[in-house]
């Protein structure tokens, strides 16, 4: 448990090292990284679970370095992206690909590339599954991704399993499903998928969920069709309010979920598909305080770093704990924290309690190794923000 032993804050030969490198960045501990993964390791061994890394969250190659260590597979949700992981080295027979908008040319590249499912998320894209693999002469591994109608109770924007959602079939297109499956004869059902939402930390709605995976097993069972593998999605939260006493999430109590309530057949796996879960915590985006500026009722404290490389406060309203690092002020003032983009959504939080600021301060916005650096974007002509790893000092 290398990060452990020194939990927390950033050491003073970090911060001396943050000084030199141009802000923003953003910046990983790979040992936190480690520990994460030694942790869901420790919970799944013995079980038959096979934890796929969603690429999504951060596609880093250092990063993906590690996951692959710890013989995670992947998730994907684009055919770049299942490129990039059979790039990086990540097996196709550990991949699983999702997505709502498959293309052709990315539907030829998975089945050419034999990944472990595509996570068929229509009845549409099942026929053009079928005839693709039939012009290619291979048979397409399917999952069927379902929308169990379960409310993951998180932000409405990162909701997926709700039956007003794009994602996966609903329930009443079952007999639709069963009888075109007859005649696909290009198709492999290997397994059903589930992902019912992101940052979700209310764990009952995962015994939901597991409820109404078993139900969906037994209709499959019932039409003859017995599963390789039940797909739970991924969606665990973190503690955005506290990543140093949290900086692991609660993966006993997560797989417990699954251990208790889903009814697994003989010689079936059970894959699940985490992303925030493993990489948010051991990134921070470090930044420069350019201006305090006076406000009617609090100061800004204009910093180097904007919505360009951090999205989510501006899309989700989301919460990331904001820390001066460099400050020796004992003097605790509110600022509302604010980027450089001509745009006032580009705000990182409002009245947030810090020591005395002044230019040159040094600022962690802390929890954005999971859709931060992916999601950053060149708008107003800014720099990619670099990353840089412990391992660099
Ligand atoms: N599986 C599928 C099919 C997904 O669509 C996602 C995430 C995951 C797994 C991984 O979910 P996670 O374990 O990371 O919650 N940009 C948003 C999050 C969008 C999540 C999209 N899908 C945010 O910054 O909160």
């Amino acid at each position: 448990m290398p990060y452990l032993i020194k939990r927390g804050m950033f050491s003073t030969l970090q911060k001396d090292k943050f000084r030199n490198w141009a802000t923003p960045f953003f910046f990983y501990n790979l040992n936190l990284l480690e520990d994460t993964l030694e942790s869901i390791n420790k919970e799944i061994e013995g079980f038959p679970y096979k934890v796929h890394y969603a690429i999504k969250a951060n596609t880093n190659s250092a990063i993906l370095k590690k996951i692959k260590e710890y013989q995670l597979g992947i998730d994907c949700v684009s055919g770049n992206e299942v490129k990039h992981a059979i790039k990086e080295g990540f097996e196709p027979k550990n991949i699983a690909f999702a997505g709502v908008g498959k293309t052709d040319e990315e539907i030829i590249y998975g089945i050419e590339n034999e990944i472990f499912t595509f996570n068929v998320e229509s009845i549409a894209e099942l026929k053009v599954i079928n005839e693709i693999a039939e012009r290619l002469n291979k048979k397409a591994p399917i999952a069927i991704r379902f929308n169990p109608n379960v409310n993951a109770k998180t932000h409405k924007y990162i909701t997926t399993g709700l039956e007003e959602n794009k994602f996966g079939l609903n329930y009443w297109e079952l007999d639709t499903l069963f009888q075109l499956l007859e005649g696909l004869k290009f198709i492999e059902i290997k397994g059903i998928h589930f992902h019912i939402g992101s940052q979700i930390t209310d764990l009952s709605v995962y015994q939901s969920l597991c409820n109404r995976v078993n139900e969906l097993q037994k209709i499959f069972l019932d039409r003859g069709y017995t599963l390789d593998h039940i797909n739970v999605g991924g969606g665990l939260g973190v503690d955005y309010n506290q990543p140093d006493e949290n900086p692991i999430p609660n993966f006993t109590e997560f797989f417990a979920i699954f251990k208790n309530f889903i009814e697994l057949q003989e010689g079936q796996s059970l894959h699940f598909e985490l992303g925030r879960a493993i990489v948010a915590q051991c990134g921070s985006l470090i930044s420069k305080v350019l201006y305090v500026k006076e406000g009617i009722k609090t100061n800004f404290l204009i910093i180097d770093a904007g919505m360009t490389e951090l999205i989510r406060p501006a899309l989700y309203q989301s919460y990331h704990k904001i820390e001066n690092i460099t400050s020796e002020s004992t003097q605790k003032v509110k600022y509302d924290v604010v980027g450089p983009i001509c745009e006032s959504s580009d705000c990182f939080g409002k009245e947030v309690e810090l020591p005395l600021s002044e230019r040159g301060d040094l600022i962690a916005i802390r929890t954005t190794g999971a859709y931060g650096e992916v999601m950053s974007s060149s708008y107003n002509l800014r720099d990619k923000a670099k990353a840089y790893y412990n391992e660099d000092i």
